[in-house]
């Protein structure tokens, strides 16, 4: 498995230069994302929350009784919070979390509004093929909950991969997804690219990490933030421009970025109930039923195991 720095070695030494967004949520960067969710123009999570508000009850029925439920990415873990009283006796909440020192001090918080649940937080990358944290009883009633559309932060390739080892690995009898939908473009950049800058401090927070723990020598200011929307592909893509060449040096090596070279750092693809149903039939799943908002700006399904898949 490789580390930050060969990451980020690899990553800086290729022609076409890219940092893994993964490296964004440290302590800092989740806190950066936090702040990013209730920004005017980031509308997926206040809409994907409505949503969850509105139709909870229905919500609570799919999932039906004693489900152990589990969240990969789980973040500042308070969506669940908004369905969690209206399900039939809940039996687990297992948060997962790439930074487990944030995760953890969150689920204190949790304890004390939902004494009555068992939850373990847990730190998990689930980018990489590790051992579960915990132990998997398949005949449980197993939930994934995986809002925000984390899942459109993934290759298509990956996406399927994910909802295919969601079934093979976690054993989940049915999840409850997240997913943002295709709209005009003026909306989808400016929620990516913020007025006050929060989104371009959260993309930069990758090379402040690599500063400080690599030992980088990177000066923030010399990048530009850019979120744009590659049309063909359907998805956000937003990357870290040069403004000037840019020798650096990172524990040891140097490297060079060109003015106006692009580091990509993130993808977040859109999709249609179209798209995301032949994405989730790719993988063995089916969309059992869909909400979405007034507007329709975002959506969130209840998927079932494919009885072929
Ligand atoms: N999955 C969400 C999205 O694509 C959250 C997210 C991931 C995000 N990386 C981001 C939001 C970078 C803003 C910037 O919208």
């Amino acid at each position: 498995m490789k580390t930050f720095l060969q990451e980020v070695s690899l990553g800086l030494s290729k022609k076409n230069k890219k940092l893994s967004s993964k490296w964004f949520y440290d302590f800092y960067g989740s806190k950066l994302f936090e702040q990013i969710t209730r920004l005017e123009e980031y509308y997926p999570t206040r809409t994907e929350r409505k949503i969850l508000k509105d139709n909870k009850t229905e919500i609570a029925n799919e999932i039906g009784k004693s489900a152990v439920l589990i969240e990969p990415g789980a973040g500042d873990i308070k969506k669940i919070a908004i369905f969690l009283s209206s399900l039939d006796k809940p039996k687990k909440y297992i948060p997962l979390d790439i930074s487990e020192d944030y995760i953890t001090k969150l689920s204190q918080g949790f304890k004390k509004k939902f004494p009555k649940l068992a939850i373990t937080p847990k730190g998990y990358d689930f980018s990489k093929n590790n051992k579960l944290p915990f132990k998997i009883n398949s005949s449980e009633n197993i939930i994934i909950f995986f809002p925000g559309s984390t899942l459109g932060n993934f290759e298509k390739k990956d996406a399927v991969k994910f909802l295919k080892m969601l079934k093979s690995k976690f054993k989940a009898k049915k999840i409850i997804i997240g997913v943002d939908l295709v709209k005009d473009i003026p909306t989808l950049i400016s929620a990516y690219d913020d007025k006050k800058g929060i989104t371009a401090k959260f993309n930069k927070n990758i090379l402040q990490r690599i500063n400080t723990e690599l030992g980088g020598d990177i000066n923030l200011n010399s990048y530009k933030h850019l979120a744009i929307y590659n049309k063909p592909k359907k998805r956000i893509e937003m990357r870290l421009k040069s403004k000037k060449n840019n020798n650096i040096k990172i524990n040891g090596s140097k490297y060079l970025i060109k003015r106006n070279e692009e580091i990509h750092t993130e993808n977040s693809h859109k999709y249609t109930i179209r798209s995301f149903k032949n994405l989730t039939g790719e993988a063995g799943w089916r969309i059992k039923k869909t909400w979405v908002d007034d507007k329709k700006l975002f959506s969130v399904h209840c998927l079932h195991l494919d009885k072929l898949g």
